[in-house]
């Protein structure tokens, strides 16, 4: 639901917008409960009802909580946006995203907050599940796509995090440091896709800062290039409590902070009375959510045939999943083949990640009862390794007794739900111990294996050189079972291509010695050279490439050609099954102060043949095609003898030609090679400043761990609470505790302006004066009502 149809239907409310008093309109800015925004009888604006998320509907009726923790009603878990980018298939991302906008109208929700889709910097981000690629072409297409997709149904879209949110260690405090050229052409133009091919109805600004201003109220982001620039007139919504200054981010262009703060209505009211807040821009807000809210009436609710969706959540998957490595035919299984299953996640099966996106499936298969009901000859079930905990001899013992038995091995490894979490990194690349001391038993048995990997992003895969075949399933939804059983079996022919690189080794990544080295800055020092630009333009052997996954029949590719408009090639079908396969076309651009130029992705089509068949292809190009951004002049610009190529994965380039677009802008100065860029953009180390006791003065966004250092022993005695409570076992809470900002706490205990400014208080020394504002506030609030579904 774009909404520009509506903006001009409100215009006449404008007026109504504007007789609001002041502290009626400022409590628009902010939600009525935790999933509701505000409602106002005078404008006529109805509360619509928000939910999490990008593969699958998080709906709750009670225990509210952006962390995925409690329950949620039952709706269908699509595999995760990582594993659908392998698909490379914008139609099918749209007909996923109708799936999830009719359950969404289906059970109330007005707008989905998703899809996700920042950039996978390195595969250490805790939440890379959620996000397509590394590079932002396939993010931006894929994210429209779903866009699209979800709001044909009526519901509105909200993709997020806006922007260079691609961390999760201290996500509510740190800093990106990034150049701009980075920032627009790695970071930011995904997003420009999306918006401007998909029209979301909302954009969700991220938590963290971008070169020292937090995204939720930089006038840059919001006001200038989203709004500006990319001419984006939709609704702009805070992170889950990550507004941190109301005022700053109503000025930046924020029309909706979520949940419902209790004080920050006041905040606004303020600022507008004493003239450091200008009225319209809070009433330009509350147009866009009264624009926002008259399209949402306009939902139709629609009957959802949940087992068609289970069935279409498996189609998803079949055409997602990647087979990397198929030695000698080893997949698909022969009919006559006794297989021994082992691993864990056969049966109990790692499909989705944990954190906002959780998803409370509508029903879970798994790869034992599939492949079993598939008709495979399986000749029993070995567990192989505790999900959680160390090596276990006896479930390794048991697992070779098994595999001696049988004529081949599926074993089906992952990542436990414990390592891909929302608020947590991981700190290796590898797979646990106990994986891997169960593939080392395997292998002396000489048989076949063939390894399924169950995880949301890239591991240390120096283990598939025992392995015959390796099938990446990744998190494949509700019916990722069924479609891997179909893989191996070969009822499907595997199109799925790699969405990010899988290197040879951790210390390969090209951001591996910065990343994450810092709690409150992240350096982006590597720029442009992210993932497959970085591997390929250097030449870093890589374990499999971006682009890449093999099928089980091939393709030939002949009178590849490029003019003007794009570049074509015919594809032939060559083996002797139906199969799909995807024609990548990536543009090397001359730049002038950069060495290398890597050649990026600027095309793609997904092709699916007959045995035999033949097709024309062309990739046109496109205004992103040739473009570069010039920081001289602070522009995009264009020219030079530019590299197109066509190939089947980014290091399988079957053309190549270069294209003139005009003369190349003159060198501004010196060349730089990767190193030096590198250098050049590590920021110089803050000195480490040394707090005592007393120390800090809090304010809202002070960070809970800082109050160690505070004046009045209420806040040292929260900081304590704090540090103990991490070391608790709830993952994702223990994770973020110690970094967050006050004014997140204090929204979360739906605490009332008087009573912010006691805790404030009393952490600054003044004990009785706070604690008599946090037991005496001026007005009792409740958390707001969810609306019952
Ligand atoms: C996440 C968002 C999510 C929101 C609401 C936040 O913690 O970052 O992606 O939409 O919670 O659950």
């Amino acid at each position: 639901m774009p909404l520009e149809s509506f903006i001009g239907d409100i215009m006449e409310d404008r007026q109504k917008i504007h007789d609001l008093p002041i502290e009626k309109l400022a409590g628009l800015l902010t939600g009525s409960a935790f999933w509701q925004t505000a409602e106002c009888e005078e404008i006529g604006m109805e509360a619509v009802t928000l939910s999490d998320g990008p593969h699958g509907l998080r709906v709750q009726d009670k225990m509210p909580n952006h962390l995925g923790m409690g329950t949620s009603c039952p709706s269908t878990c699509f595999p995760t946006a990582a594993l659908m980018a392998c698909s490379w298939d914008t139609q099918l991302g749209e007909e996923l995203g109708e799936h999830l906008g009719a359950e969404a109208a289906y059970m109330g929700v007005a707008m989905v907050l998703g899809p996700g889709l920042n950039i996978k910097r390195s595969p250490k981000c805790g939440r890379n599940f959620e996000y397509f690629s590394e590079d932002p072409y396939l993010s931006g297409k894929m994210a429209a796509a779903y866009v699209r997709g979800i709001q044909s149904c009526g519901t509105a879209a909200c993709i997020k995090h806006f922007a260079v949110n691609s961390r999760e260690r201290a996500r509510m405090v740190y800093d990106c440091r990034v150049d701009e050229r980075t920032l627009r052409e790695t970071y930011l133009t995904g997003f420009e896709i999306a918006v401007k091919e998909g029209k979301p109805a909302a954009v969700m600004t991220a938590y963290n800062k971008v070169n020292g201003e937090y995204c939720n109220s930089s006038r840059r982001l919001v006001g200038g290039i989203l709004r500006g620039e990319w001419g984006f007139d939709g609704l702009v919504v805070s992170d889950w409590g990550g507004t941190f200054d109301k005022v700053a981010s109503v000025k930046a262009g924020v029309d909706l902070e979520m949940p419902r703060c209790n004080f920050s209505a006041e905040e606004v009211a303020e600022a507008v009375e004493n003239g450091s807040l200008d009225r319209s821009l809070a009433e330009d807000a509350a147009a866009r959510q009264l624009a926002f809210s008259r399209a949402a009436a306009g939902v139709r609710v629609r009957d959802v045939d949940w087992i068609a969706h289970s069935r279409f959540a498996r189609r998803c998957a079949e055409n997602s999943m990647v087979l990397l490595k198929n030695e000698d035919g080893a997949l698909p299984l022969g009919a006559a083949e006794r297989v021994a299953l082992i691993g864990d996640f056969a049966q109990t099966p790692r499909y989705q990640g944990a954190g906002s996106s959780l998803v409370n499936p509508t029903f879970l298969d798994n790869i034992r009862d599939e492949l079993t009901a598939a008709g495979v000859n399986v000749a029993g079930f070995a567990r192989g390794f505790r999900r959680k905990g160390g090596n276990s001899g006896r479930l390794v013992a048991e697992a070779v007794r098994l595999a001696r038995r049988a004529d081949c091995v599926v074993v089906c490894l992952g990542l436990p739900e414990g390592m891909e979490l929302e608020s947590c990194d991981r700190a290796g690349l590898s797979l646990p111990e106990n994986q891997l001391a169960l593939l080392n038993a395997l292998r002396p048995l000489g048989k076949k294996i063939v390894a399924v990997l169950s995880c949301g992003g890239v591991v240390d895969m120096s283990w598939d050189e025992d392995c015959s075949a390796v099938l990446y399933a990744g998190l494949a939804g509700q019916s990722g079972g069924a479609a891997a059983a179909a893989v191996l079996t070969g009822a499907v022919n595997p199109s799925g291509k790699l969405a990010e690189t899988f290197p040879l080794r951790e210390e390969d990544v090209p951001c591996h010695y910065i990343y994450n080295k810092h709690a409150y800055k992240m350096d982006y020092a590597e720029g442009i050279y992210v993932g497959y630009k970085y591997y390929n333009t250097l030449g870093v052997p890589v374990r499999y490439p971006f682009g890449f996954g093999l099928s089980y029949t091939s393709f030939a590719f002949s009178d590849a050609a490029a003019d003007e408009s794009g570049a074509s090639v015919t594809v032939t079908n060559v083996g002797d099954r139906e199969g799909a396969t995807v024609v990548q076309m990536y543009v090397g651009i001359p730049r002038r102060d950069l060495q290398i130029s890597p050649a990026e992705l600027k095309g793609f089509a997904k092709v699916r043949l007959a045995p035999g068949e033949s097709r024309r292809v062309f990739i046109p190009f496109d205004s992103l095609s040739f473009r570069t951004w010039d920081a001289a002049s602070g522009g995009w610009t264009e020219g030079g003898d530019c590299e197109v190529c066509l190939g089947e994965s980014s290091r399988d380039i079957f053309f190549r030609t270069v294209i003139n677009r005009g003369p190349q802008p003159a060198a501004d100065g010196e060349k730089y090679s990767y190193e030096r860029w590198f250098a050049a953009h590590i920021s110089p180390d803050e000195p480490k400043i040394k707090h005592k006791k007393g120390d800090i003065e809090a304010t809202l966004m002070t960070e809970i761990y800082d109050l160690k250092y505070s004046r009045g022993f209420v806040g040292r005695l929260f900081a304590l609470i704090s540090r103990l409570y991490s070391r608790s076992k709830d993952e994702i809470l223990a994770n973020s505790m110690n970094h967050l900002p006050i004014r997140f706490i204090l929204l979360f205990m739906n605490y009332d302006r008087t009573q912010a400014e006691g805790f404030l208080q009393a952490c600054n020394g003044s004990f009785f004066g706070g604690i008599k504002k946090i037991l005496f506030k001026k007005r009792p609030r409740g958390r707001g009502k969810e609306t019952r579904l």
